[in-house]
Formats: C-alpha cells, sequence, structure tokens
C-alpha cells in the first residue's frame, strides 16, 4: 500500500537555499518512492492570515510553483496543487471549526506567542490578533484531512498543529461512530539539515539572512555568498570548517568525498575569498540547470496554470466525494431524501471517549485511572485510603476540563495537581517531544471528561 504524504507551502516568500534543502529537495526525492503518493500544494489561504499584499502573494505562488517544478517535482507523478483552488476545504474547515474547542484554539503557539506579546507590551489580549490567526490550527487540519494523508512532513514548530490535527480527526470520528478521517502522523526528517543563514543564525526570511535559491540570477547568488559572515583569519591561517555557516551549506551540497576536501583546504588555510568562491561554484554546478528550467517557467505563467489545474482536478476527485459524504452524515441533505433519513432515529453511536477507572491496589488502597478514547492510560492517581476522597478527587477532575488543570512537568513524566497536590501521574516517557505529544492528549481527554454528562 502506498503511504500518501503530504504538505503545504504558505506562499509569502521567494524561495531561498534553506527552503531548496529542507524542504524542496527532500519532497522532490521523497515523491520519486514508489510506495510514496505525494500531494503538495500551496497554501495561499494560510498566506492570507499573514499578509494582505496581494501582489506578493501572486508574485510568490508563481515563484514556489516554478521552483518546485524545476526542481524537478513531476506533475504527473504528484498531486500538485493550489489551496485556494479547492473550495471543500473551507467547506471542511467549517465542519471541523464546529466541533473544535474553543481550548484548545487558546492553546496553540503560535496565538498564544501573540497573545504573550500584548501582556509584554501592556496591550489587550488579543489585541491585533485575527480570527483567521485564531483559526489557523483549522484550516490546516481541512488541509490535511480532506485528503486523508497519513504522513505529513513539516518543521519541529508544526507537531502541535498536526497533533490539533489528529484530534479534530479523531472527534469527529467519534462523534459519528465511523472511521471518516485518517489521522495523520508528523513526519520529522531528523537528518534533513537545517541551513544556517548569511548570519549563522537558521537560514530565514524573518532574520533577513537568506541565500536567493533562483530569484536574482547567478549573480544575485555569488553576491550573496560573498557576504556569508567569517571571522577575521586571513589566508594562509587554519580556519575551523565546524564553526562556520560557509561550511555547512557547502557540505549541504556536496559528496562526501567533495566536503572532506573541502574540510583539509581550509584547514590548511585556504583563504575564505577563495573558499567562498569554491562554495558558489559548487551551488551553482546544482542550480544552473534548475535555473534555466525555473526561467522557462516563469516566462509562462500560463502553462504553470494548466499544471495547477490538473492538480486541483485530480485533488477534487478525492475532496469533493469525501466531503459530500461529510454533508450526509451531518445532516446538510438534499430536501427529497429527508423523509427516509429521518427514519428510526440516528444511527446508533459508538461513542469513544476519555474514562476514567478506579480499582483498589494491592494494599487495598483506592487508586483511579485516566485512558484516552483509544485506551491509551494517560494518568494514574496517588492512593487515596478513603473510597470517598477517591471518587472526590474524579469528580474534581471531571470539573476541570484543560483550561483549569494544572498539569507540571516533573523529569520525564507530568503530574497533575489539584489545589496544589499532586493527585496524578503520567507514565515516563523517552523525551521532550514524547511528552510534550502525551501533554496534548492528556488535555484532549480532560476537556472530553468535562464536557460528558
Ligand atoms: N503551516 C505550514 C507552515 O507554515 C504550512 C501548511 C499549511 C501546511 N497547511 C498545511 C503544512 C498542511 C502541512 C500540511 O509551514
Amino acid at each position: 500500500m502506498q503511504t500518501r504524504v503530504l504538505t503545504g507551502i504558505t506562499t509569502t516568500g521567494t524561495p531561498h537555499l534553506g527552503n531548496y534543502v529542507g524542504a524542496i529537495r527532500p519532497s522532490v526525492e521523497a515523491s520519486r518512492r514508489a510506495d510514496v503518493d505525494a500531494f503538495f500544494f500551496m497554501a495561499d489561504y494560510h498566506a492570507l492570515i499573514k499578509s494582505d499584499d496581494a501582489a506578493r502573494i501572486e508574485r510568490s505562488r508563481l515563484e514556489i510553483a516554478a521552483s518546485w517544478l524545476a526542481a524537478g517535482l513531476d506533475p504527473a507523478r504528484v498531486t500538485f496543487y493550489r489551496q485556494s483552488d479547492i473550495p471543500e476545504i473551507p467547506e471542511l474547515t467549517w465542519f471541523l471549526t464546529c466541533i473544535a474547542s474553543k481550548g484548545m484554539l487558546n492553546r496553540a503557539h503560535a496565538y498564544k506567542a501573540a497573545v504573550d506579546k500584548n501582556a509584554a507590551a501592556g496591550e489587550d489580549a488579543d489585541a491585533g490578533i485575527t480570527a483567521g490567526l485564531y483559526m489557523y490550527p483549522v484550516l490546516m487540519a481541512a488541509d490535511i484531512l480532506a485528503f486523508d494523508a497519513h504522513q505529513v512532513p513539516v518543521g519541529r514548530d508544526q507537531i502541535q498543529h498536526i497533533e490539533m490535527a489528529r484530534d479534530l480527526g479523531q472527534r469527529f470520528n467519534h462523534l459519528h461512530g465511523r472511521e471518516f478521517f485518517v489521522l495523520p502522523e508528523a513526519l520529522i526528517e531528523e537528518q534533513v539539515a537545517t541551513l544556517p543563514g548569511l548570519d549563522g543564525r537558521k537560514m530565514s526570511k524573518s532574520y533577513d539572512n537568506t541565500i536567493p535559491l533562483f530569484a536574482g540570477g547567478k549573480k544575485q547568488l555569488r553576491e550573496a555568498i560573498m557576504r556569508i559572515v567569517t571571522d577575521s583569519r586571513l589566508p594562509g591561517e587554519p580556519k575551523d570548517p565546524d564553526s562556520c555557516a560557509l561550511f555547512t551549506i557547502f557540505r549541504a551540497f556536496a559528496s562526501e568525498t567533495e566536503t572532506a576536501a573541502f574540510r583539509r583546504a581550509l584547514e590548511e588555510g585556504l583563504g575564505w575569498g577563495e573558499a567562498k568562491q569554491v562554495l558558489y561554484e559548487r551551488i551553482e554546478a546544482d542550480v544552473a540547470p534548475m535555473r534555466e528550467r525555473y526561467d522557462t517557467l516563469m516566462a509562462d505563467p500560463a502553462a504553470i496554470e494548466v499544471i495547477l489545474q490538473e492538480g486541483a482536478r485530480k485533488a477534487r476527485a478525492i475532496a469533493t466525494p469525501k466531503v459530500a459524504g461529510l454533508r450526509e452524515v451531518l445532516g446538510l441533505r438534499a430536501m427529497r431524501t429527508a423523509g427516509a433519513a429521518a427514519g428510526p432515529a440516528r444511527p446508533a453511536k459508538v461513542q469513544r471517549v476519555a474514562r476514567l477507572a478506579s480499582f483498589r491496589d494491592d494494599d487495598g488502597r483506592f487508586r483511579f485511572r485516566l485512558f484516552s478514547a483509544e485506551g491509551e492510560e494517560l494518568l494514574l492517581s496517588v492512593p487515596f485510603a478513603d473510597p470517598k476522597a477517591a471518587g472526590a478527587s474524579q469528580k474534581r477532575l471531571k470539573q476541570l476540563g484543560a483550561t483549569a488543570a494544572v498539569v507540571q512537568v516533573r523529569g520525564a513524566n507530568l503530574v497533575l495537581e489539584i489545589d496544589g497536590e499532586a493527585v496524578a501521574s503520567t507514565p515516563d516517557y523517552p523525551d521532550e517531544a514524547a511528552r510534550e505529544q502525551a501533554l496534548t492528549r492528556l488535555r484532549l481527554a480532560l476537556d472530553q471528561l468535562a464536557t460528558q454528562d
């Protein structure tokens, strides 16, 4: 069976070398694998959340499409489209909005960061924050769930969004008693390099330290490379390859043999000016043939439009029946079928939600566990001598919900406190990322508990 891999690219910028090494190149490579069914799209609705500069968004869409195609993306193999060509995505966004808990969206990192920034500036908590930013995770969940993607390659900063997409998919599945949506997983490519920029920090348009991939041609590529910050060592003095951005960038393009030779040359005192020339030539060797294709594509936007329309057709062949099925389930049916559908009340629901389970431990004391809807053990309580105390504690837990619950990090696990007392703890998790993800699941379960009965 093929794994459906889906990812979106927000269309606000011009692709740079960091995008190429971190996203474009690995995605194009993955899309050539026989066991992968790749979906790549331009997240231009997401772009509207970040920018109201129409010309910039239009330009960015064109540049990004041309860059991916020039880098070898084969639109015959891959479903390559624009988000804004798929009306089922905003439709599904609304369906998901209606089941998304506001508390979950309050906890989204990007929204929280904006609120914290306002607080620090002494502003109203929501000053300048649009509902679009707030709803960002739901739109992203619709992007993913509309196509039943199994895996979503993203950067670490997006893990929470994928967790939320899972939560929403899961919630819908539970509410309507069937596996309507595949629950996606984040795919974090550990070995994919994060490229340093001109100043050595991560290459990013927000740091203004990028090297353009195609824009400006080889002249701008060379000029940017000549601006990479180095130390003041003179030609002839040995350089430390491991502490310079220049070497890291070189390694992202070169073979092991070339990298070893470049390392030796630096250690033997190659001057920075010459080193930059070597770097430029190495990158240019890879980029030149792609740039030629890029320039041809940029000169013929109508040809790109045809490719994207065909991509939208392929994407909608999946999304249209999917969303039509959801409309049925939600009761948005044609009137003529209403009588038949009204039939014998609603179909039996398989309600699976988080639950608490009490038990007596070996010492005869009373404890309880919290299980997720899927049956994962999320919490084990401390022992209570008195069953009433254990019951009261469970009652408090049910009233709390995720927003009010106090969850503390204790090393490898999490501890839930009520009125300052540790009441229950999670199992140990192997690392911080696993613990973070468990926290998201715990909060979902606490929210589910709070909305029961
Ligand atoms: N939010 C993603 C980013 O900023 C872009 C994106 C939008 C996306 N929708 C998506 C990525 C769906 C993966 C899947 O990088």
